[in-house]
């Protein structure tokens, strides 16, 4: 088993760390952020991730997980070296490689001889050569395994991935960090870095682009009068098309997809091809954040002066506490500047949390405890993120309480018949 340092203990790296300690490997996970490493320290998971909290109680009950201060810290003994840090989106579309670089440099004179640096951040191709040029260490192999799990399956994602992707060209290193996942029963593929870096990219701009592409067609299905359930589901028997990922909804987000796909079009054009079907699929997105937002604005329509909207769901979708180019944001941005009011339910946001002030400091909107609370005297009602329990909202009790009747169901979550049945006018995406 090998010893491993992970730089970065975000949504990432403490998966991996966790993960990697779980299949027997002796895991030092290192942060800047001194408060969430003693949170890690003292057994609590700062995030909202099914399964995490077990499989850290285990690590250090095992002694195999530790969390440590200062990415030094973790590396000056460790054979693997994970670096997970945020690559953001910067001022030009590109990845800012700025959290990559120092996390590399801080790392740089500790490396003991003959271990392996592994990219494991979204990171634009020619990176892992960036990498390698800040440690200036030529005993050092530099390794791209770029990571594919989603939020909110996170641990299931990285235990039973659908393959493996290492980059490199140094036959043993590569070999090195693939006998790290031995135990995992997932195709590995050995390509070089460049081709390693694209793959990532080009997966998750893939994905958005089937995404943008339904939710399009979701649009034409309500000019045309058809149904996009029955349609996704019509298509995807198709194996070439696939069942997944065919949900329409209030537009696509998140930490990645929005900042890889801009990033993707930004590494075209450097490298001389204009990648402009991606900027459709991003205007796509956008125009989707603007009908969705129409509908709640057209929801209050007739309403008394100051009656609000409830909004169902934060976070960028369901199963995590993730609020990063979160969907339902972009739409309340727009309803509110419109000059709506909003008060705001989310099972992962809690009202006594900063988290959302912190990162839409200018957004005005009231966070409430549960969503009845927050539909008294509502005009009308709207469901921006799938979390399960607004599937089994009570329709009898929300009839008493708000003053209107108006549903918008950004995601298709409810069944229509439910809240018409109660008298409400309910509005879904593409039916
Ligand atoms: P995150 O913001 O949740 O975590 C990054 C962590 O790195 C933070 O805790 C931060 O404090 C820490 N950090 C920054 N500089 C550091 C340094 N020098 N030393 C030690 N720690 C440092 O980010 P994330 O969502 O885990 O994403 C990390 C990378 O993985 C990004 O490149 C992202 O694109 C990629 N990725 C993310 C996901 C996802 O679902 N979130 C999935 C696949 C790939
Ligand atoms: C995505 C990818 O799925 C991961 O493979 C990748 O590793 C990760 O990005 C990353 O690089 O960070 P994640 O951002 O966690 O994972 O979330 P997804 O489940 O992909 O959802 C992204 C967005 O698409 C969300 O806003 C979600 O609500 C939306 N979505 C997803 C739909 O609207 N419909 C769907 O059918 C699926």
């Amino acid at each position: 088993m090998a010893s491993i340092a992970i730089i970065g203990t975000g949504y990432v790296g403490l998966t991996t760390g966790a993960c990697f300690s779980h299949l027997g490997h002796d895991v030092i996970c290192a942060d800047v952020d001194a408060d969430k490493i003693a949170r890690l320290q003292a057994g609590e998971i700062p995030i909202v991730e099914k399964g995490l909290d077990r499989l850290v109680d285990e690590g250090i009950r095992s002694g195999k997980l530790s969390f440590v201060l200062g990415a030094a810290n973790a590396s000056k003994d460790a054979e693997f070296h994970y670096l997970c840090v945020p690559t953001p989106q910067g001022d030009d579309g590109a990845a800012d490689l700025s959290y990559l670089e120092a996390a590399a440099a801080e790392i740089a004179s500790v490396l003991p001889n003959n271990s392996v640096v592994v990219n494991k951040s979204t990171v634009p191709v020619g990176s892992t050569r960036v990498v390698a040029r800040v440690l200036g260490r030529s005993d050092v192999a530099v390794v791209s395994n770029p990571e594919f799990l989603r939020e909110g399956t996170a641990v299931s994602d990285f235990l039973h991935p659908d393959r493996v992707v290492i980059g490199s060209g140094d036959q043993e290193a590569a070999i090195r960090v693939a006998a790290l996942y031995a135990r995992i029963a997932a195709p590995i593929m050995v390509t070089d870095p460049v081709s390693a870096e694209t793959i990532k990219y080009a997966s998750n701009a893939f994905l958005a682009s089937k995404l943008s592409f339904v939710n399009a067609i979701a649009t034409l299905c309500e000019a045309v009068g058809a149904d996009v359930n029955d349609v996704v589901l019509g298509m995807g028997y198709d194996p070439r098309i696939g069942r997944e990922f065919l949900r329409p909804g209030p537009g696509w987000g998140g930490s990645c997809f929005p900042k890889d796909t801009r990033a993707l079009a930004k590494i075209a054009q450097d490298a001389g091809y204009d990648f402009h079907f991606l900027n459709e699929v991003l205007r796509v997105n956008d125009d989707q954040f603007d009908r969705t937002a129409q509908k709640l604005i057209d929801s209050v329509d007739g309403a008394a002066e100051g009656s609000h909207i409830v909004a169902l769901g934060l976070t960028f979708k369901a199963g995590t506490d993730d609020l990063r180019d979160s969907p339902s944001i972009e739409v309340l941005k727009r309803v509110t500047a419109a000059g709506i009011r909003v008060k705001a339910y989310d099972p992962a946001v809690l009202a006594d949390n900063n988290s959302l002030s912190r990162i839409y400091p200018e957004l005005d909107i009231e966070i409430m405890p549960d969503p009845y609370s927050a539909a008294e005297g509502a005009a009308s009602l709207a469901i921006l993120t799938e979390w399960d329990e607004f599937a089994w909202l009570d329709f009898d009790k929300l009839a008493e309480i708000m003053i209107g009747r108006n549903i918008v169901d950004a995601r298709n979550l409810l069944d229509p018949s439910v809240p018409r049945r109660r008298g409400f006018n309910y509005r879904g995406v593409g039916r």
